[in-house]
């Protein structure tokens, strides 16, 4: 393909796309501060629900996570099932299973209860069982005819704002890929930010979890579909994330970083449901589902490097994001502050103990992983395509 060929067709399959993402979604109703979760019961209970599948994982319901949830739903006249058989990047199988539980308990309604996992795993069994399909017959943009039943969402991690956001993504652990299910229903009726429950969630994954808001929100600020509306809540959220991600990481119990982050993680959810993502998403799905890497994780080990590389394709939105964060002054030059940023990024890294590399890439997976990466990233908004050897050379300075 020549040079103009390609410039063309990023053009197109960018207006393609876009004609699906670029619409007006509906927000969650969102009930924020510590004990936020009893005013979402109680909300819950005002719809009428007379009984709802909680969907978690086994870990959050031994630690007790959810018992204050439980009693106020309670309260509210809201009988409960208890689903906690999710794992981390759920599988259609794991989808399945709870929609079964959904049948046999006779419920009428979902709330996600955990990380992104759980939210993701939820929203299908939510949308799956509204249409009598299966896991399965949920997958791609808009591939059911009913909308979901009633669903509600308690973020315990401060990451991945799925809370806000229209897609959950489910793995498949044979073809090792992670396919999307697409469709504004998923976007649940209410939600709550509540910094209590994440008082016990380890550094390690805060710190992951974190990073995952903040590439949520500067992708999405960089990216070519940005409006008002996400450049608005991308650069609120990157903010959140630099103030407060290092304080969270370091002290758990200040409930004042918890709640910001909870907010940064929410505010990158509402940017990419409109802006979408790019090639850190692209890469880290992928090696997510080649090796199983954490998603945050491997969003924050791709981060710098992908900054290094688009840096001159998008200088003055990454000038504008260190200036909004306080990182330099608008007097510097928009070149000097894209470099104070990317710093700043690599930075937050280490403090929050991120490692550089990883030692699970190997060597004879790296073409396919390109091809993979490469395919996927082609449907985002990036600035700009990136090349193979660009992929390849972030890999290869990824891997240990
Ligand atoms: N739908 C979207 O818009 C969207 C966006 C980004 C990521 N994702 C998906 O989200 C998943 C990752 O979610 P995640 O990063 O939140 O991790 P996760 O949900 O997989 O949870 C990671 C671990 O943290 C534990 N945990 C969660 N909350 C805790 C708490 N308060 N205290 C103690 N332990 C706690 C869980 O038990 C689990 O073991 C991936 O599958 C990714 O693909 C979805
Ligand atoms: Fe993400």
């Amino acid at each position: 393909m020549t040079a103009v060929h390609k410039k063309l067709y990023f053009r197109l399959r960018q207006s393609l796309a876009s004609t699906l993402f670029l619409k007006p979604q509906p927000k969650p109703m969102v009930f924020i501060g510590e004990g936020s979760t009893v005013q979402l019961s109680k909300a819950i209970g005002r719809f009428g629900l007379r009984k709802i599948l909680v969907v978690t994982d086994k870990p959050l319901h031994d630690l007790g996570v959810l018992d204050t949830t439980l009693e106020a739903l309670q309260q509210a006249g809201v009988q409960t099932a208890i689903f906690d058989g999710v794992l981390p990047d759920p599988t259609a199988q794991i989808v399945d299973n709870g929609i079964a539980c959904y049948h046999q308990e006779s419920c009428d309604s979902v709330l996600a209860f955990g990380g992104g996992s759980s939210i993701d795993a939820a929203k299908v069994i939510a949308l799956g069982t509204a249409n009598n399909s299966d896991a399965a017959g949920c997958l791609g943009i808009g591939a059911c005819k009913l909308p979901a039943v009633p669903f509600f969402a308690v973020p315990t991690t401060a990451g991945t704002g799925s809370e806000a956001t229209f897609i959950a993504v489910i793995s498949n652990n044979e073809t090792h890929s992670k396919d999307a299910v697409v469709d504004p229903c998923l976007i649940p009726k209410a939600a709550a930010l509540d910094p209590e429950l994440m008082r016990g969630l380890p550094k390690h994954i805060t710190a992951a979890t974190g990073m995952d808001a903040l590439t949520h929100a500067i992708e999405s600020y960089i990216g070519r579909w940005e409006t008002d509306d996400t450049n608005y809540y991308g650069l609120a959220a990157c903010r959140l994330v630099f103030d407060n991600l290092a304080e969270a990481c370091r002290n758990g119990d200040n409930l004042q970083a918890r709640e910001s982050m909870a907010l940064a993680s929410h505010y990158g959810g509402l940017a990419i449901t409109n802006a979408l993502v790019g090639y850190v998403h692209a890469i880290s799905h992928n090696l997510g589902a080649k090796y199983g890497v954490p998603h945050g994780l491997g969003n924050a080990l791709l981060l710098p490097h992908i900054l290094e590389l688009l840096k001159e394709d998008a200088t003055e939105k990454l000038a504008d994001i260190a200036v909004y964060c306080g990182i330099g002054e608008r007097t510097e030059t928009p070149t000097a502050l894209t470099r104070k940023l990317i710093d700043q990024v690599w930075a937050l890294n280490d403090e929050i103990g991120i490692p550089r590399t990883t030692d699970v890439i190997r060597t004879e997976d790296i073409e396919g992983l390109i091809t993979a990466a490469l395919t996927e990233g082609g449907n985002y908004p990036s600035p700009r395509f990136i090349t193979k050897n660009e992929c390849r050379d972030v890999l290869m300075a990824i891997s240990s």
